[in-house]
């Protein structure tokens, strides 16, 4: 195993393995201990069928089953299908998913841990690939904040609000990519909540800057006006453009990220009939970073 470093703060290439044959105990520990420190790495030229990306991704914790099943692989519960291709009119996965920086997950009570996207079919116009991802160190950012701010930040509260967010892409995306409102029991497994604005990665020990600008709509105990300023200046300092890097996809690629120690965003510049399809899993995050339950909007 060979790695390539880059020159972002995350974003390391990992070269000479063949995720579909296996690897050993040994090359699993340093690869896992590497993603720990890196937040964001990924591997080229993989072929994972379904079952092997599940069972790479269970190494790790527990797979996820994502609460829209309806954009699961069919017969593969734990695989979530990023994707704009229609059959029947209808979208296969979740199309232009992410496309405004957040943390996967990060409106549950345990929010997503580890998220991996195994890239099958990418978008390509006059030779360019499109549809990158942008991805930002929250480790980073919060490491690079003057004193002052990092100490009133360490005493906040985010509050996330995943209907809210949805609502807000239905209308975004209504013409093109009708998403179906959420179901009473969609809904039900995903009540507003506020988590600490700052967590303690449990494996490097490092802060990392929580709030993110799709799913938080304000601090706890401040108006949303209040609020907007405030985090728009933090989102602004974690996506810098020195800190960012951009993975520019490749069929065979996957790309695997730490949602504790990082933040990112997919840029939707493609559509119909160009093809995109990601098989994304996730694994379950243990930690819950002071959640709590607030009044349901
Ligand atoms: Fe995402």
């Amino acid at each position: 195993m060979d790695i390539n470093a880059g020159d972002r703060p995350l974003g390391a290439e990992v070269r000479g393995l063949d995720l579909s044959r296996g690897i050993d105990d040994g090359t699993f520990a340093a690869l896992k201990a590497l993603f720990d420190r890196n937040g964001m790495i990924y591997l080229r030229g993989q072929s994972l069928a379904p079952e092997q990306l599940v069972a790479f991704t269970a190494r790790f914790g527990k797979p996820d089953r994502h609460v829209r099943q309806e954009f699961a692989l069919p017969g593969h519960p734990e695989i979530h299908l990023i994707s704009n291709v229609k059959e029947n009119e209808r979208s296969i996965g979740s199309a232009y998913a992410g496309d405004d920086w957040h943390t996967d997950l990060c409106f549950m009570q345990h929010p997503a841990r580890y998220t991996f996207l195994h890239a099958i079919e990418v978008p390509m116009k006059d030779g360019r690939v499109l549809g990158d991802t942008h991805f930002a160190s929250t480790a980073h950012a919060y490491d690079a904040l003057d004193a002052e701010t990092r100490g009133w930040l360490d005493r906040q509260r985010g509050v996330f609000q995943y209907h809210r967010a949805q609502e807000r892409k239905r209308a975004q995306r209504a013409k093109d990519h009708a998403r179906p409102p959420l179901t009473a029991a969609q809904k039900a497994a995903t009540p507003d909540l506020s988590h600490d604005a700052v967590i303690t990665h449990p494996e490097t020990g490092r802060r990392c800057i929580y709030v993110n600008r799709t799913y938080t709509f304000s601090f706890e105990g401040l108006s949303e006006e209040d609020s907007a300023p405030l985090l728009r200046r933090l989102h602004e300092h974690v996506t810098r453009e020195e800190a960012v890097y951009v993975h520019r996809w490749q069929a065979g690629d996957l790309v695997m990220w730490d949602n504790y120690s990082t933040q990112h965003m997919a840029v939707g510049d493609y559509a119909l009939p160009l093809r995109r399809l990601m098989h994304r899993t996730a694994i379950c995050g243990t930690e819950a970073f002071g959640a709590k339950l607030l009044p349901q909007s």
